[in-house]
């Protein structure tokens, strides 16, 4: 008989003939068929699928191990046609048909691209949030795609760092919550769930504390900032049902991320109760001995194993598969530990319904990456992730019909890729609308809307990425030719009605391995802003970044600034909508805004070390103060805050207040409650976040918003004591519209109410 026939014709039962799956496979099952599994594999397979390879193009070496079970994933397959060419080599081939897990990184979209995670942390929606990575989720599975990279959950205070544009900002709270949102919204109710894909939560743990905010630079961080402020945000994707973990690159307190048993195993397992698997970053394992923490690369195998890395993501090979067999002859690692990342591995690949469904449906892709409603989403999130900064003399919402001429100027007005921000690889560039092309949209009929990029943003260091794009010039332009795009631009400036100046940073400017020593608007950038602005024409900045930059002198003469971090497929149309009114601005900022590099890191949970009046003179030569608060952002209309009630429930505290929309039009505010423990076993934050609600209000009208503070709110990591407490103590409480809300009331805990 021929044995491929007879496979085929059972793979092809797999995937027409089983049921889709209704519900989470219950535990006893999935234990059942791993147990089954692992009875009957060799060593080599069993170390074959703790290897996950980057395919960037095909390769035969790649198909070939595939085919002899020497990996267990593939990273970077993007084409539905591939995903099942290299299945059936995996199923087919291979003799216990164990399938491949698809990964990619699914960021902030898939085809349709939605803001950048920083924007949509700027939302203050965790709804809408989750609702964009369903999408991006039915998106990535409809080509075959299993995993997603995402959400990247760390927390970063130093925005030199370029990966702040890929987390929710400096706040654990508002961190925990993006991230469970993004977890329910890549994995759906379960694992496994009808199109939906499984997260992977990311980077465990401290790279956002880069030293330097160089990227992959070492971090520092005290045990009590690890607990309350780095780790939270991981737990939350772990407490949300998260099926793996990506181990970071750098060194925690001297000990690599992916060499770190205590954090692998003894928080994330032991303490935390997760059951999923670890991967670590990408040759993050053979990282161990460039860190100086392995010996060489088979000791970084032993030393990835023995912490807790059940998979190894890599480029070309990995140390995994070269040196675990003889590893484990020469007692270094065991066949528990290999057998035990195998079990974490296997129970997701069956819980995801992978052997049942290892192929995808090509024929359905083009039709879900096509889906309208989708493009509508990313509109939306657009719309609800920008912040308004300033609207001086309500320049916004703009008048239609009321500027015949409209310049759009800046490098980054007319340009699709800046549109998207980092992380989108698989997006349709041609259909991105840009900030140009957005308000040609709204306005093309009753405006000329004209565009001049003024200058252009060049590198100053080559990036580690340029291997990827050859030929890719920063500069392009003649020193002469620069001087006569900047008079062109400000020309354009000065014969229209109305300017949109949209600058920032180019989208390789933010993302990984994109530090800045700076937060200037970059290249002569800020020379264009202020000669535009000189025109004395009506100016509105929109900004497109994924960082806060240094806008002190834009912050003062420019009247309107619309912060539009990356915005996405649909960033243009958002844009348009939001500066004519049919969209109102409603986000806020998900982090504290330097007035300059040199006040950084700034963060608004700080602990009291001075008088609250002497609070901001730490400088000679500038404010302590941020530019703009955590929290801070306008709307169209303006909110009141009134009547705070606070009354206890048994063991928790009901927080109450009123929120009033005591403006003209409906817009959304964002009421959000801090706290601040007053004394105990350790000095707290001055403010804590501890809730928020985006409330919708028309003109006039008037909410009662309601907060419950518990053990998970009042409870921190005390350092004195080296445990979580909850504290006999009084706590101040507010709720306002930012980080300096005035609304004030107070509670007290006595000992026997604390648990
Ligand atoms: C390296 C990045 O640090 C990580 O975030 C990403 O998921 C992997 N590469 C895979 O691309």
């Amino acid at each position: 008989m021929n044995c491929k026939l007879v496979l085929c014709a059972v793979s092809a039962w797999m995937t027409v003939m089983a049921p889709a799956q209704t519900g989470p496979m219950d535990d006893r099952t999935v234990d059942k068929r791993v147990n089954e599994l692992m009875a009957q594999m060799t060593p080599e397979e069993k170390i074959g699928q703790l290897s996950q390879l980057f395919m960037f193009a095909p390769s035969k070496s790649i198909d070939d191990a595939v085919a002899k079970g020497q990996v267990g994933s593939l990273l970077f397959v993007t084409n539905p046609a591939t995903i099942n060419r290299l299945q059936h080599l995996a199923v087919e081939k291979t003799r216990l048909h164990i399938p491949l897990i698809f990964g990619f990184d699914v960021i902030h979209g898939f085809r349709t691209i939605f803001p950048v995670p920083i924007a949509m942390a700027a939302s203050w929606d965790p709804a809408m949030v989750a609702g964009a990575q369903t999408i991006a989720a039915k998106e990535a599975s409809s080509v075959g795609i299993n995993w997603a990279f995402a959400p990247m959950v760390d927390i970063a205070r130093d925005p030199r760092w370029g990966r702040i544009v890929e987390g929710a900002g400096e706040d654990p709270y508002l961190g925990s919550t993006m991230s469970a949102a993004q977890v329910r919204g890549f994995q759906g109710d379960y694992i496994g769930s009808p199109d939906h894909i499984m997260a992977c939560v990311k980077h465990f743990a401290g790279y956002g504390a880069a030293v330097g905010g160089r990227d992959y630079e070492e971090s520092y961080i005290s045990e009590a900032q690890l607990e309350n402020v780095y780790l939270p945000p991981f737990h939350a994707a772990v407490k949300a049902g998260v099926g793996s973990v990506m181990s970071a690159y750098m060194d925690l307190n001297d000990v690599p991320a992916t060499g770190n048993r205590w954090l692998l195993h003894d928080v994330l397992r032991d303490e935390w109760g997760f059951k999923g698997f670890v991967v670590s970053d990408a040759d993050a394992v053979k990282s161990l001995a460039t860190h100086g923490f392995a010996k060489d690369l088979p000791d970084a195998a032993v030393r990835g194993l023995n912490a807790g890395v059940d998979m190894e993501m890599a480029i070309g090979y990995t140390t995994y598969s070269r040196n675990l067999a003889a590893a484990l002859s020469a007692g270094l690692v065991t066949m528990q530990e290999i057998e035990t990342a195998d079990r974490n591995i296997l129970a997701m690949k069956i819980r995801l319904g992978l052997f049942e469904h290892p192929y995808v449906d090509e024929a359905r892709a083009a039709q879900t990456l096509a889906d309208p409603e989708h493009r509508v989403a990313a509109r939306v999130a657009a719309e609800r992730s920008a912040v308004l900064l300033r609207n001086e003399g309500g320049l916004l919402p703009l008048q239609k019909g009321a500027y015949k001429k409209i310049a759009v100027v800046g490098p980054l007005g007319d340009s699709q890729v800046d549109t998207i921000g980092s992380w989108a690889f698989v997006q349709d560039l041609p259909e991105t609308v840009t900030v140009a092309a957005g308000l040609r949209n709204k306005v093309g009929g009753q405006a000329q809307v004209s565009f001049a990029p003024g200058v252009q943003i060049g590198r100053r260091f080559p990036s580690i990425f340029d291997a990827l794009f050859p030929g890719k010039k920063d500069l392009v332009w003649t020193a002469e030719q620069g001087q006569d795009e900047m008079k062109k631009a400000v020309a354009l400036a000065g014969s229209s009605d109305l300017t949109v100046l949209v600058l920032g940073e180019r989208q390789t400017m933010s993302g990984e391995s994109a530090s800045r020593e700076s937060l200037s608007l970059p290249g002569e950038e800020e020379q264009l802003l202020e000669a535009v602005a000189a025109s004395g024409k009506p100016v509105v900045l929109v900004l497109l970044n994924g960082r806060p930059l240094d806008i002190r002198w834009a912050s003062q003469h420019v009247p309107a600034i619309l912060e539009a971090w990356y915005p996405g497929t649909q960033g243009g149309n958002a844009v348009a909508n939001l500066l004519f009114g049919d969209a109102a601005p409603g986000g806020k900022l998900p982090l504290t805004w330097p007035r300059n590099s040199g006040q950084v890191p700034i963060y608004y949970a700080h602990n009291t070390t001075q008088e609250p009046g002497k609070q901001g003179q730490r400088y000679w030569d500038e404010e302590s103060t941020p530019l703009y608060p955590f929290g801070y952002g306008l709307s169209y209309s303006t909110f009141a805050f009134s009547n705070l009630q606070v009354s206890r429930k048994g063991g928790t505290v009901e927080v109450t207040a009123d929120v009033e929309n005591t403006g003209t039009s409906a817009g959304d505010e964002v009421a959000q409650l801090y706290i601040h423990q007053a004394y105990g076993s350790a000095s707290r934050p001055v403010r804590e976040l501890k809730g928020f609600q985006r409330i919708p209000l028309a003109a006039h009208e008037k909410k009662t918003v309601r907060f419950t503070l518990g053990r998970e709110e009042l409870s921190y990591w005390s350092g004195s004591k080296k445990a979580w407490v909850e504290e006999p103590a009084k706590f101040d409480v507010w709720v306002g519209g930012d980080s300096r809300a005035s609304l004030h009331g107070d509670f007290s805990l006595a000992a026997d109410e604390t648990r």
